[in-house]
């Protein structure tokens, strides 16, 4: 019997997602939800009942089995916050369908993403990086990390490379962050209708006025060739500049923070600025500000000891699988000299995130710049006044006061 839409109580099957209390760490009782193996039954704000995967093979295994579904319009796919209930209505590109679709979806904007395009990029970020550190620098000492730095600079980025216009971005900014944390569906739905209607709108002034973001660039060589529905195309670009954004800055403030609390590692980062990469991946393992990605078995699966049947909610606890004893030694410890590659903060499989190449450059660049030319970046707060994210949406903080 499937578990699909039973109402459940039970006991063994404990609340998910939680609340974190420090926001670098997974709320504590998790560590209960591996008691059974690498795979538990957890209980939605619904009270449906659906699998959470917690351990790193497991984890890898069912994110690349076409069994797996993202389809969200499935009746059967999870919904993991009020503000999702009315998902199932619209169609959401790339994360949202499965293959072919989505691989025709992704073949599109592949290019853009490449570790050469994104390498390309690197000056300009670091153009935009210096400038807001500067502009911190003249009106401090003190700021609030998130909206000086760790919000703009993903997002003059991700403008500058789709072709939106970064003066729009306490439009986009806000309803993007209703979009990911709205308490309701309405609010969300309506988050979702203004920025898709905005986005016609652009689409139509660039077809008379072209520039050079992706944006253009797929309206004059897939849209005009009828590769690519007009809605599609909106929505994808929804997704590019939703996720674009708000993913990276909660990566640069929480991973500012997280450096902070760790003296003896940010001391290594100083002295070894060649480190960055590995402790970017580190970082991304140990924060894991995705968590809880959101699946549906199409078919009978079975993975280790257990049988997911067809309509089984599934989902991945990125937090927890990247934290798996079995994958990392001493997987509790922030360790920037550690080799953490084959984490699972960015997914895995088809749907891995087409923006990690981006990210990583966005990351290395705000996070190094940051503690190289802010030698005495401190909390001006104590650490548990800063304002942390709510479990049931992207990881990350409200607000990061600073000083200097
Ligand atoms: C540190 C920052 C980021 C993190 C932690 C992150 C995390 C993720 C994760 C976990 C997924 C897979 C979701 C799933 O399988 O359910 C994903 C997919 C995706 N990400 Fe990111 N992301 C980040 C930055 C970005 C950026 C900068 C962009 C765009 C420019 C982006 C665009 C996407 C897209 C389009 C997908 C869907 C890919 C597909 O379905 O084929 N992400 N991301």
């Amino acid at each position: 019997m499937t578990d699909t839409g039973i109402r459940s109580t039970t006991p063994s099957a404990p609340a998910f997602p939680r609340d974190r209390t420090c926001p670098y760490q997974p709320p504590a009782d998790y560590d209960e939800l591996t008691a059974d193996g690498p795979l538990t039954r957890v209980t939605l704000y619904d009270g449906r009942v659906v699998w959470l995967v917690t351990g790193h093979t497991e984890a890898r295994a069912l994110l690349t089995d076409p069994r797996v579904s993202t389809d969200r319009q499935n009746p059967a796919f999870p919904v993991v916050a009020p503000r999702a209930e009315s998902q199932h209505t619209v169609v959401l590109p790339l994360l949202g369908v499965d293959d072919p679709e989505h691989a025709r979806q992704r073949r599109m904007l592949i290019p853009r993403f490449g570790l050469q395009r994104v390498n390309a990029m690197r000056p300009q970020i670091q153009a935009v990086v210096d400038r807001l550190i500067d502009t911190m620098l003249a009106k401090g000492p003190g700021a609030e990390l998130v909206s000086a730095f760790a919000l703009p600079l993903p997002s003059m980025v991700i403008c500058s490379l789709l072709g939106i216009p970064y003066a729009d971005h306490d439009f986009f900014e806000t309803r993007s962050r209703a979009l990911l944390a709205a308490r309701t569906d309405r609010e969300a739905t309506t988050a979702r209708d203004e920025l898709r209607a905005y986005l016609h709108r652009l689409v139509d002034r660039k077809k008379d006025d072209p520039g050079d973001g992706l944006l253009d660039e797929l309206i004059a060589e897939r849209l005009a060739e009828d590769q690519l529905d007009r809605d599609e195309l909106v929505m994808m670009t929804l997704l590019l500049l939703v996720a674009g954004h708000e993913t990276t800055s909660n990566m640069i403030s929480l991973g500012t923070y997280t450096l902070l609390e760790h003296p003896g590692e940010l001391a290594a980062l100083r002295a070894d600025p060649t480190l960055m990469p590995t402790a970017v991946e580190e970082l991304l393992r140990f924060l894991s500000i995705a968590d809880g990605l959101v699946r549906v078995a199409t078919d009978d699966i079975e993975i280790a000891g257990r049988t997911l049947r067809a309509g089984d909610g599934v989902m991945i606890g990125t937090s927890v699988a990247n934290r798996d004893a079995a994958a990392y030694d001493h997987p509790d410890t922030l360790d920037l000299h550690r080799s953490a590659r084959h984490h699972v903060a960015f997914g895995y499989g088809i749907h891995q995130c087409l923006g990690q190449n981006l990210a990583r450059a966005e990351m290395e660049l705000a996070l190094l710049t940051l503690v190289r030319r802010i030698p005495t970046l401190r909390l001006a707060v104590a650490p548990d006044e800063v304002p942390v994210k709510p479990g049931d949406t992207l990881q990350g903080l409200f607000a990061l006061p600073v000083t200097w």
